[in-house]
């Protein structure tokens, strides 16, 4: 079994963006410019969205946070979002996920120039990726992308199964694989709540994606010998053991599962931290125009 190591290879792709960065900066060329749009301060987005705009920092790019109250309308929140649209020193936009339930989330992302939504959320983006034309690629599918192709792991002709179909995750992941390149041509399998024989499945699968948000839903009964396993999952579980009264766990019961694997992500230190990668890679793209 060997790790998917995330820390290695996102402090890697950071070099690596620092080192264009630092190029364009030498050259007096546009410095990429990140803008998070994030609204209330519930659950874990502020968190996510304080680490999106560090790692923008560190790696020499421009980073601005709008932050709105919970009770911004919907017509605020669109209007701020056409003002980045029309701002040229801007190049990236995202508008953190969850919104609260007065916004309609499918009008705000819609609303998002498509030649700035780095985090491939609208529908132009989705449509132009699952037709294999150039796109901004959700970042978590595209962070997994990248960890198969920089350990080499051999994709084609296998089956992939990804469990769960969020619009985010699950959807994308299994357009990717599916597509005729590399990392890609799987034979997909989509699984989801009301899949019947999930284990089964998921016992067939010689690449495993498993993205339900369940903690340690996959367990060594699901895994094929030999399997290939990405987990997506992040969730904080109470833990009496450790100091902080929470441990972060993925959807797979790694220590169960691992010695199965050929190749496994943990959880903390695998996907999550190639999400941020793939987010300061598209900026990139954007700030160069190499989509649009
Ligand atoms: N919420 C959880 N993940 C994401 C993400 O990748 N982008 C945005 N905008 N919101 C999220």
């Amino acid at each position: 079994m060997q790790l998917l190591d995330g820390k290695v290879l996102s402090a890697e792709i950071k070099q690596e963006i620092a080192a264009e960065v630092a190029q364009i900066r030498e050259q007096g060329g546009k410095i990429p410019h990140l803008v998070a749009i994030l609204v209330g301060n519930a659950g874990r987005s502020e968190t996510y969205v304080a680490s999106k705009m560090k790692s923008c920092e560190e790696v020499g790019m421009h980073s601005t946070l709008i932050r709105f109250d919970d009770d911004v309308t919907e017509t605020q929140l669109l209007d701020a979002v056409q003002d980045v649209n029309t701002n040229p020193d801007m190049d990236g936009l995202i508008v953190q996920l969850p919104l609260p339930k007065h916004i309609n989330p499918d009008r705000v992302m819609e609303t998002i120039d498509p030649a700035k939504d780095v985090d491939g959320f609208h529908p132009i983006n989705i449509g132009r990726m699952a037709k294999g034309l150039p796109a901004y690629v959700s970042a978590t599918p595209q962070g997994v992308l990248e960890m198969l192709k920089r350990y080499g792991i051999e994709t084609a002709g296998k089956h992939c199964v990804v469990v769960g179909r969020s619009q985010i995750v699950g959807l994308p992941m299994s357009i990717l694989m599916q597509r005729n390149t590399y990392p890609g041509n799987c034979t997909v399998t989509l699984t989801h709540s009301r899949t019947q024989n999930l284990a089964d499945i998921c016992r067939s699968a010689d690449i495993l994606v498993a993205a339900l948000g369940k903690p340690e839903f996959v367990t060594a009964d699901m895994v094929k010998e030999g399997a290939v396993v990405i987990d997506v999952g992040l969730e904080k579980v109470p833990d009496v053991s450790k100091k902080s009264g929470f441990a972060l766990k993925g959807d797979v019961k790694f220590d169960e599962v691992a010695p199965r694997t050929s190749y496994i992500t943990p959880v903390p230190g695998g996907v999550g931290l190639m999400t941020i990668c793939s987010l300061m890679q598209n900026t990139l793209k954007a700030a160069r125009g190499e989509v649009y």
